[in-house]
Formats: structure tokens, sequence, C-alpha cells
């Protein structure tokens, strides 16, 4: 079967290329490359031994998205990960990033159905949830309005894809991610932050190769038991995985739900002390860091049940924290070689 995955030279698309290829699909991958670059293409091919489909095309662009669809009528299912995702950035310009994540999905859905493709999985993000009343949360915890556009744009495609779920042949999978991190192990594939990084494990990387000088801990005074947020941070590779198995599972026709939401972590939370304990350990490298005030917007703590996953997907995380940072460490000391712009 032929996939196509939008955002597919990004940082959870390309590894989840490797393993579509991996597992006998064909793909094609639609990216503007807005947040990302062509060797990635080239680099997915040396992983997995066939350089996959590339179309640079802007999913905003209705005309050339249209002849994309003219031209590959033997779509079978599309994995859409094209999106704005910078939260900060997302709250300085709201509007573009309403249009870029909204126009593009509903060009996208529009091309699908006229062009009777009837499965789609959507990247969505435990952003949805805010700070839960309850831990661990499901998917039935209550989805809560964000306080920033690119959570927004997050719950709005949910609706999106379930209104037309209802009124089309338009079957569908949300998987919620929590803190996707870490690279391939070939160190050929990862997270390519543009400027100073937003996140925590790129912006330890960062900072243990030399190009940071300090790391910042946005607070110590949260009720944790360590004072620091809790995240359920996950494996790259684990998440791409899931998006395998949430094909399998809509082709298989096992359920008859039109459209189905997952949590996809590991059901483990982690403290931003105990990540940065941990990358030391791991690399052996003695981390500059300092506590200072609390960064806008922040979630105190949030970890996943992912027992939905794991009994309807038949999917579960594998790799331990120590594989998710030493993998991530050792992605960072290749591209700090490759330098790549
Ligand atoms: P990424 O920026 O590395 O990849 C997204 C890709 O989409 C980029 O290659 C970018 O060039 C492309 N793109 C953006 N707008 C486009 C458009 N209009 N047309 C064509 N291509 C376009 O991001 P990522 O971390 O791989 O995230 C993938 C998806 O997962 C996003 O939807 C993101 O919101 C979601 N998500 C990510 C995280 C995370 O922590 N990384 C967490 C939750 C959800
Ligand atoms: N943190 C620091 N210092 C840093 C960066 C982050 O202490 O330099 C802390 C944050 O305060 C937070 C934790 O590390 O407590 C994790 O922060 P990240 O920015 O890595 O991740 P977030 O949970 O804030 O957000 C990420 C993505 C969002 C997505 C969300 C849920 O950036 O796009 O996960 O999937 F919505």
């Amino acid at each position: 079967m032929k996939i196509l995955v939008t955002g597919g030279t990004g940082y959870i698309g390309s590894h989840t290329v490797v393993e579509l290829q991996q597992q006998g699909y064909e793909v094609v991958i639609i990216d503007n490359l807005c947040n990302s670059f062509e060797w990635v293409v080239d680099n997915i091919g040396k992983i997995s031994g066939i350089r996959p489909g590339f179309e640079r095309i802007d999913l905003c662009d209705k005309p050339a998205l249209t002849d994309f669809f003219a031209r590959h009528s033997d779509i079978g299912a599309v994995i859409h990960f094209a999106a704005l995702k910078a939260v900060g950035e997302s709250t300085e310009k709201p509007l573009y990033y309403y249009h870029n994540n909204l126009v593009s999905l509903m060009n996208l859905l529009e091309l699908m159905t006229n062009n009777d493709v009837k499965h789609l999985v959507f990247s969505s993000s435990c952003t949805v949830y805010g700070q839960p009343l309850e831990l661990p949360v499901t998917e039935n915890t209550p989805v809560q309005e964000s306080y920033c556009p690119y959570g927004t744009t997050k719950i709005v495609s949910e609706n999106i894809i379930k209104d037309v779920c209802k009124i089309s042949d338009l079957k569908a999978v949300a998987l919620r991610y929590f803190n996707p991190i870490g690279a391939h192990e070939s160190a050929l594939i990862g997270e390519l932050p543009l400027g100073v990084p937003n996140n925590l494990v790129p912006y330890i990387t960062q900072t243990a190769v030399g190009k940071r000088e300090v790391l910042s801990i946005y607070g110590n005074n949260y009720n944790t038991p360590d004072g620091t947020c809790i995240r359920d941070y996950i494996h790259v590779v684990d998440a791409a995985k899931a998006h395998i198995t949430a094909i399998k599972h809509m082709i298989s026709g096992v359920s008859k739900e039109k459209f189905e939401v997952f949590n996809i972590g590991t059901g483990n939370g982690n403290s931003v002390l105990e990540i940065v304990n941990t990358f030391m350990k791991v690399s052996g490298v003695n981390l500059e860091y300092r506590i200072t005030g609390r960064r806008p917007g922040d979630v105190e703590k949030v970890w996943a049940d992912t027992s939905k996953a794991n009994r309807d997907l038949g999917w579960k995380a594998e790799k331990t924290l120590e594989d998710m940072l030493l993998s991530a460490w050792n992605w960072e000391q290749h591209t700090a070689i490759l330098n790549h712009e």
C-alpha cells in the first residue's frame, strides 16, 4: 500500500517513514520544508535502503495538492504530521498558525474525500488536556481550552476531522503524543530545532555539546517530588511505530468507530531534574544548569494512561529513558559534525 506522509521530512515524520518502509509500505512525502531539509529524504534512504518519494508542496496550496492527488491515484492512507508547532511563536503569530495548520488540514480532507482515500492518522498532542485534575490522563479526560493558538489548532483539527468522518467514508485516528524525544539509532535523522531550542532535550544536548552556555530549569517550586515539572517522555521511534499500528487498526476494520483517539506515551512521568541527571549519567557530561523562574503556560505534571493503545492497537512503548537520552546525545554529536544549515 502507498502511504502519503505529510511533514515527512520533519522530526516525527521522518522516523515514521523509516518504520513504514521497514514494514513494506511504499511512501510518498509532501513537505514544504518550512521546518526541515530535503537531505532528510536521502538519509531516510540510507537507513531503509529505499529513497521515499518526495514532493515539495505547501498543503495550503490547493491547486498544487489537487495536482498531486491526480498524479497519485493509488494512495491508501495519509499520515498527517505537517503543522507549525512552536507554542511561543503561535502566541505571537496566531493567524499564521491558524491559517497554516487548519487550511492545510481542510485542503487535505477535501482532496482525500474527493479521491476516495479513506484512512487518516492525525498528529495531535497531550496539550489538549491542559493541566488535568486526575493523573494519569485517559482519552476520556476532558479536553481543556488551550492557552495558546498552537494547542487550539490541535483541538479544532480533531473536531474538524471528527465532523468529516460523520458525513463521509473517512476513518481517522488522532494520536495524542506526549513528549517525543531522542533520535534514530543510526544518528542519520533526529530533531533539528531552528535557532534556540524551546524544548528541554534539544536544549540539554546543545548545552552539553557547547552550543549553549547553561540550561535554565524553569522552576523548582511545583507540587512534585523534586519541585520540577513532570512529563511523559517517549522515544520518537516508539511513537513512530504507533502510526503503523494505527493504520493496520483502521484497515483491519476491527473497530467500527469512524474517529478514535489514542494516548501515545510510556505511562511514566519524569521530572526535569530526573531528565538532567539521567542525561549526565548516560553521556558522562557534567551539564551546567541553573534554576530560574517558571515558564508561563507550563503545566505542572502530566503523564499518560496508555492502556487503550496497548489493548486496541497492540502497541506499547519499549525504549527506556536512558535509550532516549543516549540517542539524543548521539544525534547531537552527529549534527555538530555535519553542521547542517
Ligand atoms: P516538525 O516541524 O519537525 O515537522 C513538521 C513538518 O511539517 C516540517 O517538516 C514542516 O516543514 C512541515 N510543514 C509545516 N507546515 C506545512 C505545510 N503547510 N505544508 C507542507 N509541509 C508543512 O514537527 P514534529 O515534531 O515532527 O511534529 C509533527 C507533528 O506532531 C506536528 O503536527 C506537531 O504539532 C505534532 N506534535 C509534535 C510534538 C513534539 O513534541 N514534537 C508533540 C505533540 C504533537
Ligand atoms: N524546560 C526547562 N528548560 C528548558 C526547556 C524546558 O526547564 O530550557 C522544562 C519545561 O518547563 C517543562 C519541561 O522542561 O517543564 C518540558 O518542556 P518542553 O518544552 O520540552 O515540552 P512541553 O511539555 O512544554 O511541550 C511539548 C511541545 C508542545 C506539545 C507538548 C505536549 O513543545 O508542542 O509537548 O505534547 F504540545
